[in-house]
């Protein structure tokens, strides 16, 4: 069978310069947004923040109209993986939150995702916080120029797996730029001949983000009933971080931090 060839763009200095622009503008308000989100705070004050940082710095949010999203951020409670959408819940101690945003700024995106605790973690989901982090930071140590992609997915499943936690496998990172979401795809995992992305090598220019979604329990998943939210299977908690990164010669450029 013929395999499909991946074309993955590479980006052009000055596209890079937009794109740490944007990263810079994400990050910032990421930090903002993880130290507002306290007990009692609803997730919706936490997207109108958002949506108002944004007008003041002149740039848009990526997920607000992409395929209908309703929101500019996605809010990601306890058992929440992915794509939570806010509205009244409030936070509450002792919860592990995600906080998924995308920026667009100067024709370019950039994507990230933090994890934190609201008030005081017991064990267990301090330890899905710490691992799904050196996950992606394993992950990101992986994307040298001339590495093949299949490196850098290996590195993050290692990193969760070891640690006794499992790799949500029904969703993935991905290419980003002047799309939100471009080629390749990037597994948190490997499972050889079910992405031909694996043997992508890495070259200059190339952005991708990578985005571990980690669950304490079952890797399963299920789709909510409105179309978005993706919890785990079991109710357990999950963990996801996010960083936009560039593949340079100098190494891994992480577009998404401070
Ligand atoms: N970081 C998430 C992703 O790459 C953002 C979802 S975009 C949404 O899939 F707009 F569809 F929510
Ligand atoms: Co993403």
């Amino acid at each position: 069978m013929a395999r499909q060839r991946t074309r993955v763009s590479r980006k052009s200095e000055f596209e890079l310069r937009a794109m740490r622009k944007s990263g810079r503008i994400l990050a910032e308000l990421l930090a903002e947004i993880s130290a507002a989100a306290q007990a009692g705070v609803t997730t919706r004050e936490l997207d109108n923040l958002t949506r108002q940082r944004l007008r003041e710095k002149g740039a848009e949010a990526s997920f607000l109209g992409y395929r209908d999203y309703p929101a500019a951020i996605c809010v990601e409670v306890e058992d929440v993986v992915v794509h939570g959408i806010p509205d009244g819940q409030r936070l509450e101690d002792g919860q592990i939150v995600g906080v998924d945003m995308g920026v667009f700024c100067e024709g370019m995106h950039t994507d990230s995702a933090v994890s934190f605790a609201v008030g005081e973690l017991d064990a267990e989901r301090r330890r899905l916080l710490e691992v799904t982090q050196a996950a992606l930071e394993a992950g990101i140590a992986q994307m040298q120029v001339g590495s093949r992609l299949r490196e850098v997915c290996a590195a993050v499943q290692s990193v969760a797996e070891a640690a006794g936690f499992s790799v949500v496998r029904d969703l993935v990172g991905h290419g980003i730029g002047r799309q939100i979401h471009e080629p390749p795809q990037v597994p948190n995992f490997v499972a050889e001949g079910q992405f031909a992305e694996y043997d992508l090598i890495l070259r200059p220019g190339m952005t991708l983000a990578i985005e571990p979604m980690i669950n304490a329990g079952t890797p399963a998943v299920r789709l909510g009933a409105d179309g978005w939210t993706v919890r785990t299977a079991d109710g357990r908690p999950s963990a996801h971080f996010e960083h936009t990164v560039a593949v340079t010669r100098e190494g891994p450029e992480i577009l998404t931090a401070i």
